[in-house]
């Protein structure tokens, strides 16, 4: 089975069989954060881009468990280079790698992507994670682009996209985005973790319900998916 926590804001712990995948653990300094860096188990830890709220906890969390460390190629040159990740593996937008929990591969995703100390974040991408349980889409932090109607070509069982607004989609658009994606179910994250980004997640899925054929989710942070 594929188990997904919400970690609070864009962070999530996947269990896949005895494997442990974080995407873009942001824990010590979360305001909704369930549990802190040094308490969580990882075996690959994937980072959608620079932004202090998602390379975060990244580096300890791997330095501390020996976790491989999968962004793009200037994210995990800066986490080799100047936080001494030792193990690290490299993409970019449009690739796909097998790996022995699943096949991933990074998609566009309008945003920014600079590092805490001003390095070079390349570009920001979302994740397509292909594992024996189903199709998982990360949107992480975007816009609303067309193009997610080609993601979701490949079939998604389950999506998850931001709603926050401001830094990235808000509820509106990320209701277009459930109509281009077309999943099966569909989960909100990356907002309520401070005030600007407060939204009503229920309000939302009932607009999701309303308008499009896909199965709306709500955790909190600590809540649990099963695929
Ligand atoms: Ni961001
Ligand atoms: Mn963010």
């Amino acid at each position: 089975a594929t188990e997904l926590t919400w970690l609070g804001h864009g962070s999530w712990s996947l269990r896949i069989g005895s494997t442990v995948v974080l995407l873009d653990p942001f824990l010590d300094d979360s305001p909704t954060a369930p549990v802190k860096a040094s308490e969580i188990d990882a075996d690959y830890i994937l980072v959608s881009h620079g932004h202090f709220d998602h390379v975060a906890d990244a580096a300890a969390i791997a330095n501390r468990t020996g976790a491989t460390a999968i962004a793009n190629f200037e994210i995990t040159q800066w986490l080799a280079n100047k936080h001494q990740v030792e193990n690290t593996l490299g993409m970019n937008l449009g690739g796909k790698v097998q790996l022995p929990f699943g096949t991933l591969k990074m998609t566009v995703a309008w945003h920014s992507s600079q590092l805490p100390d001003g390095s070079d974040g390349g570009n920001p991408g979302g994740f397509l994670l292909t594992t024996e349980d189903g199709t998982i889409y990360f949107a992480c932090d975007t816009a609303l682009f067309s193009d997610m109607q080609l993601i979701g070509s490949c079939g998604v069982d389950l999506a998850v996209l931001p709603i926050g607004d401001l830094f990235t989609m808000g509820p509106d658009d990320a209701v277009e985005a459930v109509k281009l994606v077309a999943p099966q179910r569909v989960i909100p994250n990356h907002y309520n973790t401070w005030p600007p980004i407060e939204q009503n997640a229920y309000a939302w899925a009932k607009k999701v319900s309303a308008l499009t054929k896909a199965e709306p989710v709500i955790v909190e942070p600590g809540g649990k998916i099963v695929l």
